[in-house]
């Protein structure tokens, strides 16, 4: 085993070391892995997956882009899935953060040495990943065998905003802060962690065309403007409609409320010192940076107009024909 891990290894870094790299906003270098931009650590996460990861149809993944809503969604998939296991209070969304309810494929998969077996976890099993559609293996995503995705997306303005203030904080210390300017340049050009942006909503956003049933794609300004409407939306994909019954009892709303931005905000375990997320054996992130402002439209606060409208442009002409408005 130890041989195969070294062989693994150094077949790593024989590919990054092939691949364009570039700046990435933690002030880290990011490669350009079949289209999209990602660290070597998740290079590791995208082959460990192809080799190892055995997909069950009842699975269900949370994707997104960064910063596009997958912590408030992780409380919202967690909470109607499991809702009749639970009450509401004694509930592990009371007791965890939104990020240790459900693992996030792309580095939990080498959490465990030398990689996770998630055989264990009860059907159907909840993950999350950052990944691009096109860089995940077919047997999780064609038609006839795949998982089912929930795809979360969001303006592309308030994503940057969102990623450049968790960025800055997830930087080693003794590497210089990206300036905002900087990271607007870099994901202009596609180059932020996981981007291009627009090529990772598109590629969710065709395959959700083509196959509704396996991938529902839900937008956080929808959310945030009828969170219960999306919710129904959410249950009655996840094959866990509300019964008229729960309807009469207000569960709908109770989920809502309690994945609420000021619900989970305030909540001992996620304001500081509670806990944080192990994201690979260096990175581990504390709860409270995963949440901000959780607002619409905060992206006025940085942006000139002639960034906006920069931006705006690239959005109209990247998703022309597609039927996306974002
Ligand atoms: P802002 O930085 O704009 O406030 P992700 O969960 O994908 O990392 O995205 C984080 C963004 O979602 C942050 O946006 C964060 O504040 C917001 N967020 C976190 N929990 C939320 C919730 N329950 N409802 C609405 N927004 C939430």
């Amino acid at each position: 085993q130890e041989e195969e891990q070294e062989a693994f290894n150094q077949n790593l870094e024989t590919i990054v070391a092939t691949l364009p790299k570039n700046k990435g906003w933690r002030g880290l270098h990011i490669y350009n892995y079949k289209g999209f931009w990602v660290s070597p650590e998740v290079i590791k996460g995208i082959l460990l997956i192809s080799d190892h990861f055995r997909p069950q149809p009842t699975d269900i993944f949370l994707a997104a882009f960064m910063k596009c809503g997958t912590t408030w969604l992780k409380a919202l998939m967690f909470a109607t899935v499991n809702r009749h296991r639970y009450t509401s209070s004694d509930h592990p969304i009371l007791r965890s953060g939104p990020h240790s309810l459900f693992p996030f494929l792309d580095t939990h998969i080498f959490l465990d040495y030398p990689v996770t077996n998630f055989d264990h976890l009860p059907a159907p099993r909840l993950f999350a990943t950052h990944i691009a559609h096109s860089l995940l293996p077919v047997a999780m995503t064609s038609p006839e065998t795949a998982c089912r995705f929930v795809y979360v997306c969001r303006d592309p303005k308030d994503a940057i905003v969102s990623k450049w203030h968790f960025m800055r904080k997830l930087r080693s210390k003794e590497l210089p802060p990206v300036s905002f300017d900087e990271a607007f340049e870099l994901f202009c050009n596609g180059v932020s962690e996981y981007g291009p942006f627009w090529e990772h909503v598109l590629g969710y956003w065709k395959a959700s065309q083509e196959s509704p049933e396996k991938v529902l794609f839900l937008k956080y300004e929808d959310m945030k403007r009828d969170p219960a409407a999306e919710v129904r939306k959410l249950a009655a994909f996840m094959g866990r409609g509300f019964t008229a019954e729960e309807e009469r009892g207000g569960v709908v709303d109770e989920i809502v409320k309690m994945c609420s931005f000021e619900s989970l905000s305030n909540l001992e375990v996620n304001k500081g010192g509670g806990g944080g997320q192990k994201f690979t054996a260096k990175v581990v992130v504390e709860n409270r940076e995963f949440f901000r402002k959780g607002k619409v439209g905060d992206w006025e606060n940085y942006l000139t107009e002639e960034m906006k409208d920069r931006i705006d442009a690239i959005t109209g002409e990247k998703l022309k024909d597609s039927g996306l408005v974002l």
